[in-house]
């Protein structure tokens, strides 16, 4: 199965599944394209060390959002992507990408949604005074972190973090579960009642 993964920033998240996916030639899953809106991003590093094609995609380089994400969908097509990982991608995909790609996109959130949706999860949490924080992986739709949950994994919060130590405790989970996930959704695992994910054999 070929994934493409969509990053703003650092590629930790990538960066796991190169280690775990890329790098076993056992492994049927294969990356097999990086693309990111911001040319900065160390993401595209990650890629490039790895040897996995990557490209910038600036939002700003489109007429409209309309044409940013048929871009996107262009390189995705050209790369044969079946699923679509969004790794810390910070742009939200228009309703017609989302159409396209339906059940085939999937979203990691560092936070229990539907609890702190949003672009500052780990923050808000904190604010809150939450006392239990956790990651979602679900599936994209047209909302904002409102699609099927898939999976989630709950993380304690300590009085004393800041959002930076519960971000990263965060993100060690973040890593495992979004493997997992993938690993469940290539071996046709995963289907739907309702709303409702259900994952065969995970109970
Ligand atoms: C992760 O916390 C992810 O949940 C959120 O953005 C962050 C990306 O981190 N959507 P990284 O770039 O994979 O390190």
């Amino acid at each position: 199965m070929k994934i493409g993964v969509l990053a703003s920033g650092s590629g930790s998240n990538l960066q796991t599944l190169i280690d775990q996916l890329h790098y076993d030639e056992s492994c049927e899953i294969e990356i097999s394209v990086v693309i990111s809106d911001r040319k900065k991003a160390y993401a595209l590093t990650r890629a490039k060390k790895a040897g996995i094609p990557s490209y910038v995609v600036k939002a700003r380089d489109f007429p409209d959002r309309h044409a940013f994400d048929e871009r996107i969908s262009e390189l995705l097509d050209t790369h044969a992507v079946e699923l679509i990982v969004l790794a810390g991608f910070m742009k939200l995909l228009q309703p017609a990408f989302v159409q396209k790609y339906r059940n085939r996109i999937l979203n990691i959130h560092p936070a229990l949604l539907p609890a702190f949706p949003g672009a500052h999860p780990v923050a808000d949490t904190l604010a809150y005074g939450a006392k239990v924080s956790g990651v979602t992986v679900h599936f994209v739709d047209e909302g904002m972190d409102t699609g099927p949950i898939i999976a989630q994994k709950s993380v304690p919060v300590f009085d004393n973090d800041d959002e930076d130590s519960l971000h990263a405790r965060l993100q060690v989970e973040e890593h495992k579960l979004y493997l997992t996930v993938i690993k469940w959704y290539a071996e046709n695992r995963i289907s739907f009642a309702g709303r409702k994910v259900i994952v065969k054999g995970s109970e």
